[in-house]
């Protein structure tokens, strides 16, 4: 059976939101009240992805270890490498090619975090085709600043560029990317970019041209934010304290996700629990045991 393996992309120089990432890695700041890599972590367990590569830099991947360990905490197997230098999105899959094997993996970049009612649905129905790409897009009223999709008609995709400077639509690539077993092939096969990076765009076009490429447009009931700027940072923190106060239930909390999956059970939730001794965290994750 085909596995989908998940990779985790928390490199980069993080040079929108220094001085405050010189000394740390911009995926283990603070989202609210949690690092910011626990959201895209959750997003791939909601998508029943149990094997996951971190891919960061070399000065921090020990802090990564030190928060995730091996996974075992959520019952998923973890594993890290560096990327030496940021070279594109796309060098994730060559870094990868060795944990991928032969089978579809997903990609999310560490600093994009998802929300929305029914979004555990989709992502499962999504990652259980192996044989073609599936992407995320999501209206945004600055299209120069991302991957963008132009779509025909009836709603397929007709062409995506990275960061266009003439207008082609408002339809964001989002950084969630489903592939099948091809993709590191086609992440070999592509050439750096006038800026020097591996483009995910050009493989998402290859794709796309291949005709084997979806894209999914999110409704309006889906919030995507990219925390990758100082703005857009403090906006994610105040949209997770607003949706967490009035929901009473957290965004972005791998133990919780981890037990409701059934990944860990009751007994490995609450011991989790007296680890985290009697901070509102560990409160929180007492009242979802205690709820059921
Ligand atoms: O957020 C979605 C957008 O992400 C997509 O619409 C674009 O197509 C895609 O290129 C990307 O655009 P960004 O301008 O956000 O890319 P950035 O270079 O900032 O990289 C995104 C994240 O990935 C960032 O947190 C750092 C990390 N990264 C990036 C590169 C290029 C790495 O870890 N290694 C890298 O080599």
């Amino acid at each position: 059976m085909n596995l989908r393996k998940g990779i985790i992309l928390a490199g980069g120089t993080g040079s929108r939101l220094w001085p405050v990432t010189i000394p740390v890695c911009k995926q283990l700041l603070p989202v609210f009240n949690k690092p910011m890599i626990y959201y895209p972590l959750t997003t791939l367990l909601l998508a029943g992805i149990k094997d996951i590569l971190i891919i960061t830099t070399s000065e921090s991947i020990e802090n990564f270890k030190n928060l995730l360990g091996d996974g075992s905490k959520f019952g998923i197997n973890l594993e890290y490498k560096v990327q030496m230098e940021p070279k594109g999105i796309a060098e994730a899959f060559i870094i990868a090619k060795e944990f991928i094997g032969e089978n579809s993996c997903a990609l999310i970049l560490g600093d994009n975090i998802f929300y929305g009612s029914g979004f555990s649905e989709l992502l499962l129905n999504k990652s259980s085709n192996h044989n073609r790409a599936t992407l995320f897009a999501s209206y945004v009223n600055d299209p120069e600043n991302f991957g963008i999709c132009e779509f025909f008609n009836d709603d397929t995709p007709k062409r995506i560029v990275e960061k266009p400077k003439s207008f082609i639509s408002n339809w964001a690539i989002t950084g969630l990317y489903f592939y099948d077993q091809d993709i590191v092939k086609i992440a070999e096969e592509i050439k750096p970019s006038g800026r020097g990076e591996l483009e995910i765009s050009e493989v998402n076009q290859i794709y796309l041209e291949n005709k084997n490429l979806e894209v999914y447009k999110f409704s309006r009931g889906y919030a995507w934010l990219d925390a990758g700027t100082n703005e857009n940072l403090l906006k994610a923190s105040q949209f997770v304290q607003t949706v967490e106060e009035l929901q009473g239930l957290k965004i972005g909390c791998p133990e919780e996700v981890a037990w409701r999956m059934g990944l860990i059970s009751s007994e490995e939730l609450e011991k989790l629990i007296s680890d985290y001794k009697e901070v509102d965290y560990a409160t929180y994750l007492r009242s979802i045991l205690n709820d059921t």
